[in-house]
């Protein structure tokens, strides 16, 4: 018999125990969307430390810098002081405190909605919702460039699902048309979309809403604390505030905190509570991170100037990127791409920028399509425009240091 065992032998079962997973990651590297976790060891602010590295951070969603303020880390630790640091329970058993039922009025009265429900996350908030709402015999519209939990929830649901392309709300309507015999319609959107920042075509996606009874469904993640007068979103934004049947909005990024919301009328609220598995069947939002939600709300009403910065400064790295012949939809917002269209040439760029300083994230397929793979900036009210004159000349000069040009806009780009 031979010595060689499973242990020894090259490439055995021992030595590779999960042969698959390997190759997967392997296909992977080699079609540049290997993905890996960079580690940060300062709080979230515009200056941070990287991999053992000071940098400038600019793909945070930390839109107000409300995330290392003082007054939410005081709130968060005196709610673990009272309160403690964890819920125990799921908001059906033992974890539903007087904290969450607090946060939810808050919250509903920001939105001007009659009801909230708080859920873990964003994530959990839209598969939530979407899974439990629409079933089998339904139908859901969904926005091309939809966030990839809206993606999720929409096939956890099992409805039929119709995808109409981007902002287009033409195509919507002959998909609308085209469906009928369903029990309930829905349509989904991204208000201000995650990885392009531009907006969703909000009045008229409620208008075909109303003329064609379809329920009508926004995702605020990223506009909450950020558009608006006051800040409640685009549909403010819009003059719409309430027109959505459901609105989702995070508290993990312009708040400051973590967790999400649902703001809805009461019926909806209450079917929630007994079919959306993501809230039954998960422990509840943690005091210190409701104390810190509440008191960035705080913020937001009384200090708009944050607000006014951030969007300042959204229009000064605007001028830059355009300057530099990449295209940026209006109205601008605070995400702004730089699409470089293959995913190497994208991690290259963000590779150069980080070795001079800068951080903003190359993002690749599947988070965007294909052919537009980019670096996605995040701006924060907290950066300077020193900082931001930085980061545009850190963008220039590695957009030449990776070999990458400035290529004309591509369609994709342009809408
Ligand atoms: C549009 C959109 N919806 C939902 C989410 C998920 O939110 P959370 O991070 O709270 O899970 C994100 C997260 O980036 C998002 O961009």
């Amino acid at each position: 018999m031979s010595a060689e065992t499973a242990a020894t032998r090259p490439n055995s079962h021992a030595d590779r125990p999960y042969p698959f997973l390997e190759d997967r990651l392997e296909r992977l590297r080699a079609a540049h969307r290997y993905r890996f976790l960079r580690r940060v060891d300062t709080a979230q602010d515009a200056r941070i430390l990287l991999d053992g590295a000071q940098v400038l951070l600019f793909c945070s969603n930390n839109y107000l810098g409300l995330a290392n303020h003082p007054e939410l880390r005081a709130a968060a630790a005196d709610a673990a002081d009272r309160f403690g640091c964890g819920s125990g329970a799921s908001r059906l058993i033992a974890g539903n405190m007087r904290i969450h039922e607090g946060l939810e009025e808050r919250l509903a009265a920001f939105k001007q909605y009659p009801s909230c429900i708080l859920f873990g996350s964003g994530y959990a908030a839209n598969v939530g919702t979407l899974s439990a709402l629409m079933e089998d015999g339904d139908i859901i519209f969904s926005d091309a460039l939809n966030h990839a939990s809206i993606i999720d929830g929409c096939r956890l649901s099992r409805a039929d699902v119709r995808i109409y392309r981007h902002r287009d709300t033409g195509h919507l309507e002959s998909l609308i048309k085209e469906a009928a015999g369903y029990r309930k319609r829905l349509i989904v959107t991204d208000t201000l979309f995650s990885m392009d920042g531009d907006l969703a075509p909000l009045p008229d996606l409620v208008e075909l809403a109303r003329r064609h009874g379809c329920m009508l469904m926004l995702d605020e993640a990223h506009a909450v604390g950020v558009m608006g007068a006051n800040g409640r979103g685009a549909a403010e934004h819009y003059g719409l505030d309430d027109a959505a049947d459901i609105a989702v909005g995070t508290l993990g990024k312009a708040l400051g905190s973590f967790g999400a919301f649902v703001v809805c009328r009461p019926p909806v609220r209450e079917f929630l509570v007994n079919h959306a598995r993501s809230l039954i069947y998960s422990t509840s939002l943690p005091p210190p991170v409701l104390a810190a939600a509440a008191k960035a709300l705080e913020i937001i009403e009384a200090e708009p100037e944050r607000r006014e910065r951030l969007l300042k400064n959204a229009e000064r790295l605007a001028r830059g990127i355009r300057a530099l012949g990449f295209s940026v939809p209006e109205p601008v917002t605070p995400i702004q791409s730089v699409v470089l269209g293959d995913e190497a040439g994208a991690m290259d760029l963000c590779e150069a920028m980080l070795a001079r300083g800068v951080y903003a994230q190359g993002i690749r397929p599947p988070t965007v399509p294909p052919g537009t793979s980019r670096i996605r900036f995040s701006l924060m009210a907290t950066h300077t425009d020193e900082e931001i004159r930085c980061a545009l000349d850190v963008l220039a000069s590695s957009l030449i240091a990776s070999g990458g040009t400035n290529p004309p806009s591509t369609p994709e780009q342009e809408k």
